[in-house]
């Protein structure tokens, strides 16, 4: 018997409240929108697992009926939220039980809403429904939706072994096993390492996943993942279970790069499974089939699969039905698993929930939420992405002329892989290279381009496959990546049918979108999302081609605040503090990977700069106090091992490994002493600010006083009165004083800011900073008076700039390069392509040409453009947890006139500062969707408008205005004389 799926019956009661008051709107439409559990978004995941039931969601847009335009200063009073506990999401009989109601709750808080009811249980089908009041006096309709829990404690839930083979290499399992009756529910847990393709009856259970769980410090954590499988069962039945299993970054390999010391935990092969599958039959009861060594295995198609290196696949030792019930196999070796050891054999060791959303394969890797998709995204089915950006990350790859092997481009450099479609005879092999770049033609006799692979320095990054000889036999290589724009197929007598591409990263939703009346800036918007897909890999990998694709924490500090504008990534950075917890000694330090696998054990500072830095910014993003919570201690033993270390050398010795790390070659490289101290002061600032959150009054005090003295210090022993600077004066040196607040004393600023500025000129208007002193430059410059100057560097073509990697000789970059030389000739020449560590210009896109600055959500939205006639139109657009920030301004033909679209999402507040045209300039007058509602003339300021709470001169900003808002959307029209 199947089970049978039906629409689940709405048990909530009918709620009978009296609705007080009726605006003109259509209340029965209004519904809580992008509701998310535990962070996961109900609208682009169909299957939610929880861990914290944590719920948010969106207030609706309420609009008059007489003209559509939507109301000001909603905000949501009450909300209610339900919980149902139910035995079976598809049974129809079944008994569904309200657990939790918690009535009227009087809020406005609609995000991070802990669920404070009765404990939820282990592994357990739940509905909620959620339904608001607005301020407006309208009341939503109830939404509701499904989760499950998983494991409360999975060391003793999980009762299955690890299984595997110490004498063949069994990377493909089964298990055939009798359900007698009914199924309710059937949850799989499991755990492949290094990956784990999970099938039921025959079928993938999720086909776009091939790379779970994610990559861990494996000795203390390993990740399990959960699939619902109760509809790919049969009742009554015979059913079979079937793993295919890679060995992912549970090897050896990835350690080839370098030999850290004291030597991390060696880890795998052989790959190993955990599963174990927990039924509730129609009588309640309850089976569990687990891993054991009745589960029979062998050697797959797989000879060899390596992320770093490729893999060798033999296509005629693949058994279609090798996990369906019944199947026979004559030709293989099947033998019974053996039990074998778990990976976490530290004594402390824990198996996790992958709470984080899964590596997965486009085009179900990426979701669009900003408005080239707003219309129906709330209905969009799960995994289909909205919009046409970025081609949906799938790429039918275009062959290229004057090549020896046939070659092909994708004309994107991705991470991910191509499939091919060939026709063949059976034994014939078809082999792949990959490059990011190609040969330059017609140098040194060359007569064919063909790949420069030199980048990928030890690795091959080659897939070969032996062929079954069918028609249009299509090739996949399968737990391995490549970083590449460029494919060679190598194949004699073989008819390559097509070659598609697609690229594969951590699951994740498009919430950003930048776009300015710059070409450039608009690329360089184009490569840092690109970059940044490249390398979200369930880690934050530093490149995403040659043998390192580790999580250097350097490169996640320093792109976390522009990834988070862009990119919904709670779940990997919350993850990535994890893994950063997991490698950090009694003593504080941290290394500068996690996990831990190349690179000091100590971190410079910089690098570990990681661990306060993304706390801080998931709090900025999310409006999490519980990250904080999390990590305080973790981050304040970092604060303070660089403390001890500060004491024992001083700054002016303070270690370092990296210093301003890839400063443009042909310049001098800042005092490495002095960038360690920056990010050591850095990190003071960002203790304050956490302790400010957590409303620590002592270490507030503790860490401001210290605070204090180390501003003098800096400035003691690294300004140099002779030339007005710190250090030797270089860009670097100069930008990271003045970033830091108090170090730089109020009559030395206007002098330090010069010589920036002037160094800045006498290098043609170009940076030659490295990755710190990048990420510093931009906001210092826009800060200091020298917005223009900022822009000017930013839009630089010419070396060293963003726009010279894709305006070259060589090769018109499509993500940003590792180093500014990458492709100047005569260095670089083995440079990544694809990095993300320069990233950190696109904060400065949305905090300062758009003027959002994110900060919390507990206070005023601050949203102040800063205006450059450098560029005539800014576009920005930040989906938030709270809703959608919107803000674009235009410069106007009559040099008087800027407007301005601004939205400010519901249950918030801003204040918007419309900065003067030009520096002397006056404000004329304010219009507001066509009312005037401030003039020079008048000493009376309108506030009456609907959502203007003020209109007065900026405080801090000469000749600027400011206005303070309620939520809704702005038109203004600003005049200056
Ligand atoms: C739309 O109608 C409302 C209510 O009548 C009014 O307050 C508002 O100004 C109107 N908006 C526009 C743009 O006409
Ligand atoms: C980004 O904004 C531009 C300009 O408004 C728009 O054309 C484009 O469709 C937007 N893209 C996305 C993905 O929202
Ligand atoms: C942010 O969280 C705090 C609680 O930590 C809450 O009081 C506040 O309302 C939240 N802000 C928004 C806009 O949801």
């Amino acid at each position: 018997m199947m089970i049978t799926i039906s629409c689940f019956v709405l048990t909530f009661y009918i709620l009978l409240l009296p609705s007080s008051i009726h605006v003109q709107q259509l209340c029965s439409s209004l519904r809580p929108r992008r509701v998310r559990i535990d962070h996961h978004d109900v609208d682009t995941h169909r299957d939610i697992v929880v861990e914290r039931p944590i719920f948010s969601w969106l207030i609706d847009d309420e609009k008059y009926s007489c003209n559509g335009t939507s109301l000001r200063g909603i905000h949501q009073i009450a909300y209610r939220l339900i919980i149902v506990k139910e035995v079976s999401f598809y049974s129809p009989i079944q008994k569904s039980v309200v657990i939790y109601d918690s009535g009227r709750v009087m809020s406005s808080v609609s995000t991070n809403v802990l669920y404070d009811g009765p404990d939820l249980t282990s592994d357990t089908r739940y509905k909620y429904s959620i339904q608001y009041w607005s301020s407006t006096g309208a009341i939503s309709e109830p939404v509701s939706g499904r989760f499950r829990t998983a494991l409360s404690n999975p060391k003793n839930e999980l009762t299955a072994n690890w299984i595997g083979s110490r004498h063949i290499n069994m990377n493909e399992l089964r298990r055939e096993f009798y359900i007698p009756q009914g199924i309710l529910s059937a949850t799989v847990f499991m755990s492949g390492m290094g990956y784990g393709i999970l099938y039921v009856n025959g079928v993938n259970v999720d086909p776009s996943r091939r790379f779970d769980p994610g990559w861990t410090t494996y000795t203390q954590r390993v990740l399990y993942v959960s699939y619902d499988i109760a509809q790919h069962l049969t009742a009554a039945s015979m059913n079979c279970i079937g793993v295919h299993l890679g060995l992912g970054f549970y090897t050896h390999e990835q350690w080839g790069g370098g030999t850290p010391s004291p030597a991390p935990e060696v880890f795998g092969p052989p790959p190993r499974l955990l599963l174990q599958v927990n039924i509730v039959l129609s009588d309640h009861t309850t089976m569990n089939i687990s891993s054991d060594t009745t589960w029979l295995g062998r050697e797959g198609a797989h000879r060899k699969d390596s992320v770093y290196m490729g893999t060798i696949y033999d296509t005629r030792a693949e058994r279609y039905n090798w996990s369906s019930v019944g199947f026979t196999d004559p030709y293989s070796l099947w033998l019974n698993a053996s039990t074998i050891e778990s990976p976490l054999t530290s004594p402390v060791g824990q198996l996790t929930y992958q709470s984080m959303d899964p590596i997965r394969i486009s085009p179900y890797a990426l979701h669009i939420a900003t408005s080239a998709s707003r219309t129906g995204y709330d209905s969009m089915p799960p995994g289909v992405i909205g919009g046409n950006i970025m081609n949906s990350g799938v790429f039918s790859a275009t062959p290229l002329a004057n090549q020896q092997v046939p070659t092909y481009d994708v004309s994107q450099n991705i991470a991910g892989y191509c499939t091919l479609t060939i026709t063949g005879r059976q034994g014939m092999t078809v082999s792949t290279r990959h490059a990011e770049l190609l040969n330059e033609p017609g140098i040194d006799g060359i007569k064919y381009q063909g790949l420069n692979a030199a980048n990928y320095q030890i690795i091959s990054a080659s897939d070969d496959f032996i062929i079954q000889g069918s028609p249009h036999e299509v090739l996949v290589p399968m737990f391995t990546y490549h970083g590449f724009r460029y494919i060679s197929v190598y194949a004699n007598y073989i008819n390559i049918e097509s070659v598609v591409c697609a690229a594969i990263h951590s699951e994740t939703t498009l919430t950003g979108n930048f776009t300015s009346s710059s070409l450039v800036l608009n690329q360089i918007q184009h490569n840092i999302l690109w970059s940044q897909l490249s390398n979200i890999m369930s880690i934050i990998t530093d490149c995403s081609q040659r043998q390192e694709r580790r999580g250097w924490l350097g490169d996640a500090a320093l792109s976390v605040d522009t990834a988070l504008f862009n990119f919904d990534l709670y779940g990997l950075y919350v993850n990535f503090l994890r893994n950063i917890a997991d490698v950090q000694h009694q003593d504080g330090s941290i290394p500068d990977t996690a996990p831990y696998s190349v690179g000091g054990y100590v971190a410079d500072p910089s690098w570990a700069h990681a661990y306060p830095e993304i706390t801080w910014r998931i709090y900025q993003h999310y409006n999490d106090t519980d990250i904080v919570k999390i990590h305080y201690a973790g981050v304040q033993a970092w604060v303070d091992y660089l403390t001890s270390r500060a004491r024992q050398s001083g700054l002016a010795n303070f270690y370092f490994a990296y210093g301003d790390w890839e400063t443009p070659a042909n310049y001098p490289v800042t005092n490495s002493s002095l960038v360690s101290a920056f990010s050591y002061l850095s990190d003071v600032q960002t203790m304050i600010i956490l302790s400010k959150i957590l409303n620590n009054q002592t270490n507030i005090a503790k860490y401001s006083k210290l605070y204090d003295q180390l501003a003098i210090e800096f400035h003691e022993t690294f300004y140099n009165s002779t030339i007005n600077g710190y250090a030797k004066g270089y860009q670097t040196a100069n930008a990271l004083a003045l970033k830091l607040p108090d170090v730089v004393p109020s009559n030395l600023r206007a002098s330090v800011v010069k010589a920036l500025a002037d160094n800045i000129a006498a290098n043609d208007n170009h940076l030659t900073t490295g990755i710190i002193g990048t990420a510093a430059l931009f906001p210092v410059l826009s800060d200091a008076g020298y917005h223009d100057l900022a822009v000017t560097v930013a839009t630089q073509t010419t070396y060293p700039s963003f726009g010279f990697m894709f305006n070259n000789d060589v090769q018109n970059a499509t993500t940003n390069w590792e180093t500014f030389h990458a492709l100047l000739k005569g260095f670089g020449g083995t440079d990544s392509l694809n990095h993300h560590m320069f990233n950190s210009i696109g904060a400065w896109f949305y905090r300062y040409l758009a003027g959002v600055q994110l900060n919390g959500f507990n206070e005023d939205l601050i949203i102040r453009p800063r205006l450059t006639r450098l560029l005539i139109n800014v576009e920005a657009e930040v989906q938030t947890i709270s809703g959608p920030i919107l803000v674009s301004w235009e410069l106007h033909d009559d040099d008087k006139t800027v407007t301005y679209d601004v939205t400010v999402p519901s249950s918030l507040h801003s204040i918007i500062t419309f900065e003067p045209i030009e520096p002397m300039a006056h404000c004329l007058s304010i219009e507001e969707s066509g009312i005037l509602v401030w003039h020079r003339s008048s000493p009376l300021v309108e506030t009456t408008l609907s959502g203007i709470i003020w209109i007065r001169p900026d405080s801090m900003v000469d000749n600027a205005m400011s206005i303070r808002v309620d939520s809704g959307s702005y038109h203004w029209k600003v005049r200056w004389h």
